[in-house]
């Protein structure tokens, strides 16, 4: 395996979520967040909608433009600039597929078989999976690698991924002998929202496909279900403690922190600072507020775009011919590499 990070290129950010109908705090807090924050820093950003992953499961088909289309739409709603950063579907650079064909090749089935997203989204009968599915992972690698991305922007249950994107792209260049061709990307995690927990149960992570719409604040969600879900969400009837290590074991309570924090921009332990000692009754009105005063523009900015379909579909053309621009030549280096056609 490859130590030296012998690769010279710019930085370039990746990366993507899958559309899934309707982001929620989750997603903003813990990606879009960050998104947002290295658009700022001045590298190549590449923001996609991974709608070939979507079809990894069951899916509807129907649907599936529409949700592409709110996806792009709560990412720039959440601040991402398509002036600034490509936004695109996944499936419009059709270099992503081809890039994604190579690596099964470099893949070694060992690998996919320590993912422990697959054994998740398989469940119990994993025989009835989709192929797809099992290469998931290496599609994400391709799409990450196919613009030479340096950072990639995710949450904690996605570093295994990023671990194989890095083994897949080491093994590349040993087999091809081109050392330097890939970055070694590196997972960027940051930002004390990293992990925001379901409302009701503070063990899950927050989640589109909870069937309980109370334990998600959804990025369409009006002031009033905001406030309505916070003050339902679960807690325990402790006030809050005055420092952090004696909420270890109140995972509820430590995530209504975490979100507090995180929407202030701020850290847990100066939160519990300001209001160690008082109970529930008092913090959530407080939480509701300020989520209220974050969320509403973004709420706002997201119903607008989503009802114009037309500027969503210009936004999404133009982000696509910006990605090809940088994929499409990888691409064809990595075809001549491999020994192909064309
Ligand atoms: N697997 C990621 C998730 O579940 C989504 C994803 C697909 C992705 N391709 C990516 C994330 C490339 C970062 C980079 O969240």
């Amino acid at each position: 395996m490859t130590d030296v990070q012998s690769y010279s290129g710019p930085e370039r950010i990746l990366s993507g979520m899958q559309p899934t109908g309707g982001l929620h705090l989750g997603n903003y807090l813990g990606a879009l967040v960050n998104w947002v924050k290295l658009q700022e820093s001045g590298a190549e950003c590449f923001y996609c909608v991974v709608d070939m992953h979507a079809i990894t499961m069951p899916h509807d088909a129907k649907a599936l433009p529409d949700a592409v289309r709110s996806a792009a739409a709560a990412y720039i709603a959440s601040g991402v600039d398509p002036e600034k950063s490509a936004v695109f579907a996944q499936s419009a650079v059709t270099a992503h597929a081809e890039l994604a064909w190579v690596f099964q090749c470099v893949a070694r089935l060992g690998w996919l078989e320590r993912m422990t997203q697959f054994k998740d989204k398989a469940g119990k009968d994993k025989e009835r999976a989709s192929v797809g599915l099992f290469t998931y992972p290496v599609l994400q690698a391709a799409d990450i690698l196919v613009y030479k991305a340096t950072h990639v922007p995710v949450g904690e249950d996605q570093k295994q991924h990023l671990e194989l994107a890095r083994d897949i792209a080491a093994r590349f260049m040993r087999d091809f002998d081109c050392e330097g061709f890939f970055p070694l990307p590196d997972a960027y995690i940051q930002g004390p929202g990293t992990r925001i927990m379901s409302l009701k149960d503070g063990s899950k992570k927050m989640s589109k496909s909870d069937p309980s719409d109370l334990s998600r604040i959804n990025l369409s969600d009006d002031a009033d279900t905001i406030a309505r879900k916070i003050k339902k969400a679960k807690t325990d009837p402790e006030p809050l403690p005055g420092s952090l290590e004696e909420m270890s074991d109140r995972p509820e309570a430590l995530n209504l922190v975490g979100i507090y924090a995180a929407l202030e921009g701020s850290t847990k332990e100066k939160v519990i600072s300001e209001f160690g000692g008082q109970g529930f009754g008092a913090f959530k009105p407080k939480l509701a507020e300020l989520a209220v005063e974050r969320l509403a523009p973004v709420a706002g900015e997201y119903a607008r775009l989503i009802a114009d379909p037309a500027e969503m579909d210009l936004i999404l053309t133009k982000g696509a011919e910006r990605a090809r621009a940088v994929a499409d030549p990888v691409m064809k280096q990595v075809k001549t590499k491999v020994g192909f056609w064309g």
